[in-house]
């Protein structure tokens, strides 16, 4: 009997482009004199009332068992090995005793797939479905420990200080294209870690990349959010830069792969430290 000729199996290339090379390039110094000081948000915006309008309208759908609505490429995201450059260059900290925050957290994605990873993992998002959905989805996994906020757009005001050893976020801070937005993000972050705690999250990355925004800009009257008018992460210092200007140590960045349903050129997954030291 003739065989079938058995299909040879594709092996899924998972690239690493990049790793902390934090070599000067000739494009650095341009970027940080074109750094402007800046000026903290009130949530008295038109990005941030378009922002909760869209997500509210996304979310309104979602019930803890459709739980698509807002993400986009759940299973996907899922399934998406390279997040675990997120919590992969944390020294060797022992994860099971991190209590966690989940910035821009919607239905809850990430708060049940990392729920055996973490002690526990808390959320906070612009949206209220979201947030609501998030309880159902959580309802549905078991999960108790868990706790939830709803946040202005541009700041965590409902939390209060020291409270987490990560503050962690995906497929999020990419989508606010308004640079004083983020910095102002970046600021709760370190309010809200303890001494000694991470901030890791992912970005997309990568110059030209359609439909973005300039790093610096402050695009508040973009008319779209969620992948129209993204913000262009051009060159990892400026995240450094950022992140620093907040109060953050040790920055260190893996550039891989664009994760799903993403127009990105690449991802970038951040790490650095809120410490004295
Ligand atoms: C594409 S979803 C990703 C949800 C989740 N992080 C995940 O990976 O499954 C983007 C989320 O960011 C939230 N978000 C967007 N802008 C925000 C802002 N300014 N403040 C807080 N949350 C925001 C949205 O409500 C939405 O839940």
């Amino acid at each position: 009997m003739k065989m079938p000729e058995l299909k040879k199996k594709k092996k899924k290339s998972r690239k690493v482009v990049m790793v902390n090379q934090l070599a000067r390039s000739k494009d650095e110094k341009e970027i940080i004199l074109d750094d402007p000081t800046s000026n903290l948000p009130s949530s008295d915006n038109p990005y941030t009332k378009m922002q909760k309008l869209y997500y509210e309208e996304a979310a309104a759908t979602g019930d803890g068992i459709i739980v698509d609505n807002v993400v986009g490429s759940f299973d996907g995201h899922n399934k998406w090995w390279d997040y675990e450059f997120l919590f992969a260059r944390l020294g060797g900290a022992d994860l099971k005793t991190c209590r966690v925050l989940d910035f821009a957290c919607g239905p809850g994605r990430n708060i049940v797939k990392y729920k055996d990873k973490f002690l526990a993992v808390d959320g906070v998002d612009i949206s209220e479905n979201n947030i609501k959905n998030a309880m159902e989805y959580l309802k549905k996994n078991d999960i108790t420990t868990s706790n939830l906020y709803t946040c202005d757009g541009v700041s965590l005001e409902a939390i209060p200080d020291s409270q987490y050893n990560i503050v962690m976020s995906t497929v999020a801070l990419q989508h606010i294209c308004v640079h004083d937005i983020r910095q102002s993000y970046f600021e709760e972050f370190y309010r809200v870690l303890k001494d000694g705690g991470a901030v890791c999250f992912q970005m997309g990355f990568g110059s030209p990349s359609i439909s973005t925004v300039n790093y610096y800009d402050n695009f508040y009257d973009a008319p779209a959010t969620n992948r129209a008018y993204d913000v262009e992460v051009s060159h990892p210092f400026q995240l450094k830069k950022s992140l620093e200007e907040a109060g953050f140590k040790y920055f260190n960045y893996i550039i891989g792969p664009t994760g799903p349903g993403d127009s990105h050129p690449y991802w970038i997954y951040v790490n650095a430290i809120k410490t004295d030291q």
